[in-house]
């Protein structure tokens, strides 16, 4: 039997609910699948961090490498600052471990309400090393009339290339449809470089079709047809706020997964869920578990049990086209061990 060695870090919040919840599942799939896992946890967290004075050991890095994948929670507590969290656990790992691509499936499922009308199956193809977050800038003059804050964005033609390489070879894949989230018209430089890097590559993909939009209104257009699309590609900052978006589009941000990719799996990659710690809900029991669930087929399926991890999707599917037992946010009253408890029902019953 394969067994693959997997990093947890739950991390802060709700995290610390989610994680053991999708963990769960994706065993459940092993076993009917004749794979298993070996986990390592680690509790590098803010908790941590208010303990020892640092989100991970110093050699933290080190002791991720030789895993298959990483399974993150979520990061971030009230009492210590989202950038001395952030940058002291989650963002490292992504650079690190060259997880260039950040790839954020979002579906409408049956029995979900939605503010929106038509069906919505896409991908947002993030790019997830460079871009606007970038290292470079600084906060000048605290405390003068004079201060200010500066941030470089940083794209470099091999950082933007791969991402999109990505990108038109998934839509190639799917209904061959690629959409990319510019902000051209002339006022930044870094975008017109991005469109440039586009039209390129699009000439090596002629399968795909492709367009661009203006992130303003593609957020529109996201709200008011959400079925047009199938690859959304995008900078760091774009591929993070359409996220979101297009979850919150689908029915909730709790139910939206990603994977951190390393396609050249020199590193081991991380999935976890697109929300965050959510401390106004965490210690309840009322989190939905369906992102980190999905995220946890993603990380199936990367380690190579493609039919395993749709059984898992499969089995969201049908708890919610039920309808019987949904959380909170989806205008139901399980709780998240509930929820979990009816995926894992359904994926026995699985045929
Ligand atoms: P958030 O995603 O944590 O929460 C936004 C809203 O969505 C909240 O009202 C929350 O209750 C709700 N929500 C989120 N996930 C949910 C779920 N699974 N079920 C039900 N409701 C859910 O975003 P935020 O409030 O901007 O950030 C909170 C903290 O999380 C901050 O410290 C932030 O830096 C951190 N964060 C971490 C990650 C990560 O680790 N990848 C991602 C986003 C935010
Ligand atoms: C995400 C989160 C992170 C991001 C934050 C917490 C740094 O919002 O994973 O979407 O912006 O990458
Ligand atoms: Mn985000």
């Amino acid at each position: 039997m394969t067994t693959h060695d997997i990093a947890v870090i739950p991390g802060d919040g709700i995290g610390l609910e989610v994680t053991p919840a999708a963990l769960e599942v994706a065993q459940a799939a092993g076993r009917r699948h004749g794979f298993a896992f070996r986990l390592t946890e680690y509790d590098w967290s803010c908790e941590r961090y208010l303990r020892e004075g640092a989100m991970m050991p110093p050699d933290g890095l080190d002791r991720l490498r030789g895993h298959d994948a990483v399974f993150l929670g979520a990061v971030g507590a009230p009492g210590v600052p989202d950038h001395v969290s952030l940058w002291g656990l989650l963002i490292p790992i992504r650079r690190a471990f060259r997880q260039y691509v950040n790839l954020r499936p979002v579906r409408r499922f049956e029995g979900v309400e939605s503010p929106v009308r038509g069906d919505i199956d896409l991908v947002v193809v993030r790019e997830n090393t460079e871009g606007e977050y970038s290292e470079i800038g600084g906060r000048m003059n605290r405390g003068f009339p004079e201060e200010m804050a500066v941030q470089e964005a940083v794209f470099t033609r091999a950082g933007v290339t791969r991402v999109l390489d990505y990108a038109f070879e998934l839509a190639g894949r799917r209904r061959g449809y690629l959409t990319s989230a510019t902000k051209s018209n002339g006022i930044v430089h870094t975008l017109p470089f991005w469109d440039e890097l586009v039209r390129e590559r699009a000439a090596g993909h002629p399968g795909v079709r492709w367009d661009q939009e203006h992130i303003d209104a593609l957020c529109a257009k996201l709200v008011l047809e959400p079925s047009r699309f199938d690859v959304l590609v995008g900078s760091n900052l774009f591929g993070d706020i359409l996220s979101d978006l297009a979850a919150a589009v689908a029915g909730s941000i709790g139910i939206a997964p990603s994977a951190n990719l390393n396609p050249e799996r020199e590193f081991p990659s991380m999935f976890e869920p697109v929300h965050g710690s959510a401390p106004d809900i965490a210690g309840q029991g009322v989190a939905d578990p369906i992102g980190a669930i999905w995220s946890a087929a993603l990380m199936v399926e990367h380690l190579g049990h493609a039919g395993a991890a749709d059984e898992i999707v499969a089995a969201i599917a049908d708890v919610l086209a039920k309808g019987d037992v949904r959380t909170r946010d989806l205008g139901g009253t399980a709780g998240t061990e509930e929820f979990t408890r009816a995926v894992l029902r359904s994926l026995d019953g699985a045929a």
